[in-house]
C-alpha cells in the first residue's frame, strides 16, 4: 500500500476509534428520583430508593445507585416544581430528575409535554397491578408510568360515639350528614372533616360529593358533561354542614394532615382521608380520644395513588426502569404497606384472606372508584374547581359557582388537548 494511502488509512481508523461514543463515563451512576414529601412513617419511600443498587449491565465494576430529590409543598407545588425541572433539564442535564413520582392526574400533562418517554410493556409485568392504579399511568394508548402505591379514600370513625347514639357506620353522604348533625347536637362533638383547604385535596373531596352521577367531563375529557343545577345539589350537604355547624368552621381550612390533627384531638366524630392516616392513628391510639374505626366511604371514592415514569431527560433510562421495577416488586410493596403505612400497587398484595380492617376497607373503594378527568389540561381543570367551588361552602351560592364553572370548563375543552 503506497504510503499516502497507508496515512489514509491509520487517519481513518484514528478518526473512527475517536468518534465512536465512549461510554459515558468509567464511574458508577447515580440517579435522581424526584417526590414529594416522604409522608410515610419514618421516611420510608427514602429509605427504598436509597437502599437500591445494581450492576450495570455489560460495564464490570459499575454500579447504579439512586438519590431521593424531596420536593416541598403538596401536590400542586409539587407539580409546578418538577414541570419547571423537567424545562430546565432541557438545558441543564444536572437538573434531570432520572425517574419523577407523579401523581395519577399528572401523565396526560408529562407525557403530551415530553417530560416523560413512554414504558416498553415488556419490561414490566403489567398484569400484577392493580388494573385501576395502572390504567392511570395509560394515555393515548401507551403505558407511561407504573403505579407505586394506591389512594382511595376511607371513612375514620369515632366507634365510641356511634356506640353511644346507638348509630351504625353511615352508608350515603346523606347519612352521613344525618349523624354528623346528630353527633353535634347531641354530644356537642364536631360531625366531620375532609379535605376543603385550596389545594388538589379540595378538588377530589368536592368531586367525591358530587359521585359518579355528576361527572365534570366525559371520559375522553373532550366533553363537558356538569349539569349545574344537579351538580348543586349533590354538593349541598357540606355547605349545609358548614352553615349548621356539624362541620366545624376550621374544617374549610383542613389538609389531610390538619384532618388527622382534628380527628386525633376529639374535635370530629367523622373523617375522610386516605389509607396512610391509619398509620398515623395507629401510632397514637393510647392518646386518641376513643376507639376509632375505619370504613369505606359513604360513596365513590376519587381514585387517587402515584406511579414511577421515567424523564425524557434521563441519560440511564435502562438503570432508571430497573428502580421502578424494584420499587413495584413485591418485597417492596409490602414495606410501602407494613412500614411506611400506604396502599400498595399490586393486586396479590390485596388478595390474603387475613386481610385487616384497613386493607379490607380500601378494596371496595378500589372497585368503587371515580377517576379524575384525563386531559393534558387537568391543571388548569382543577384550579377552576378550586377557584369556583371552594368559596361557595361558606357563600352557599352553590348553584352559581356551578354556573362559572361550567363556563370555565368549557373554556378549558376548548383549547384542545
Ligand atoms: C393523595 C392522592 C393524590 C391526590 C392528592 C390530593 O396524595 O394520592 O392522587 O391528588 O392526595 O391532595
Amino acid at each position: 500500500m503506497p504510503a499516502v494511502a497507508r496515512l489514509f488509512l491509520a487517519t481513518a481508523i484514528l478518526l473512527t476509534q475517536t468518534c465512536r461514543p465512549q461510554p459515558a463515563t468509567a464511574e458508577d451512576v447515580t440517579l435522581t428520583l424526584a417526590d414529594g414529601l416522604d409522608t410515610s412513617a419514618g421516611a420510608q419511600i427514602e429509605h427504598l430508593v436509597s437502599s437500591w443498587s445494581q450492576p450495570i449491565r455489560d460495564s464490570p465494576g459499575r454500579t447504579a445507585t439512586a438519590r431521593f430529590r424531596e420536593l416541598p409543598g403538596g401536590s400542586d407545588t409539587m407539580r409546578a416544581a418538577l414541570a419547571a425541572q423537567a424545562q430546565d433539564a432541557r438545558d441543564d442535564p444536572a437538573e434531570c430528575n432520572d425517574v419523577v413520582m407523579l401523581d395519577v392526574v399528572w401523565t396526560a400533562e408529562f407525557a403530551e409535554s415530553g417530560y416523560i418517554t413512554p414504558l416498553d410493556a415488556a419490561d414490566f409485568d403489567l398484569t400484577r397491578y392493580l388494573p385501576q392504579a395502572l390504567a392511570t399511568g395509560r394515555y393515548k394508548g401507551r403505558q407511561w408510568a407504573i403505579p407505586f402505591r394506591t389512594d382511595v379514600g376511607l371513612l375514620y370513625y369515632r366507634k365510641d360515639l356511634l356506640d353511644k347514639l346507638g348509630r351504625p357506620v353511615p352508608r350515603s353522604w346523606a347519612e352521613l350528614a344525618d349523624t354528623a348533625r346528630a353527633v353535634k347536637e347531641q354530644l356537642g362533638v364536631g360531625g366531620y372533616v375532609g379535605q376543603h383547604a385550596l389545594y388538589e385535596g379540595f378538588t377530589v373531596n368536592a368531586m367525591e360529593a358530587l359521585g359518579r352521577a355528576h361527572p365534570l367531563l366525559s371520559p375522553d375529557g373532550r366533553g363537558v358533561r356538569l349539569d349545574p343545577e344537579a351538580a348543586a345539589r349533590a354538593f349541598d350537604w357540606p355547605v349545609r354542614g358548614l352553615a349548621e355547624g356539624w362541620i366545624p368552621a376550621s374544617a374549610v381550612d383542613a389538609g389531610e394532615e390538619a384532618a388527622i390533627a382534628m380527628f386525633k384531638s376529639g374535635e370530629v366524630a367523622f373523617m375522610r382521608n386516605w389509607p396512610y392516616a391509619q398509620r398515623r392513628l395507629e401510632s397514637a391510639r393510647a392518646d386518641l380520644p376513643g376507639e376509632y374505626g375505619v370504613a369505606p366511604l359513604p360513596g365513590a371514592s376519587v381514585l387517587g395513588g402515584w406511579n414511577l415514569a421515567v424523564s425524557s431527560c434521563s441519560r440511564h433510562p435502562e438503570e432508571a426502569r430497573a428502580l421502578i421495577r424494584h420499587l413495584t416488586a413485591k418485597p417492596q410493596q409490602e414495606h410501602v404497606r407494613d412500614k411506611a403505612g400506604f396502599a400498595p400497587s399490586l393486586t396479590e398484595l390485596y388478595r390474603s384472606p387475613n386481610l385487616n380492617q384497613y386493607t379490607a376497607a380500601i378494596r371496595p373503594g378500589l372497585s368503587n372508584s371515580i377517576t379524575r378527568p384525563v386531559t393534558p389540561r387537568y391543571a388548569d381543570l382543577t384550579r377552576a374547581v378550586q377557584q369556583r367551588l371552594r368559596p361557595a361552602l361558606t357563600t352557599g351560592e352553590v348553584v352559581n359557582a356551578m354556573r362559572l364553572l361550567h363556563t370555565d370548563l368549557l373554556a378549558i375543552v376548548a383549547k384542545g388537548p
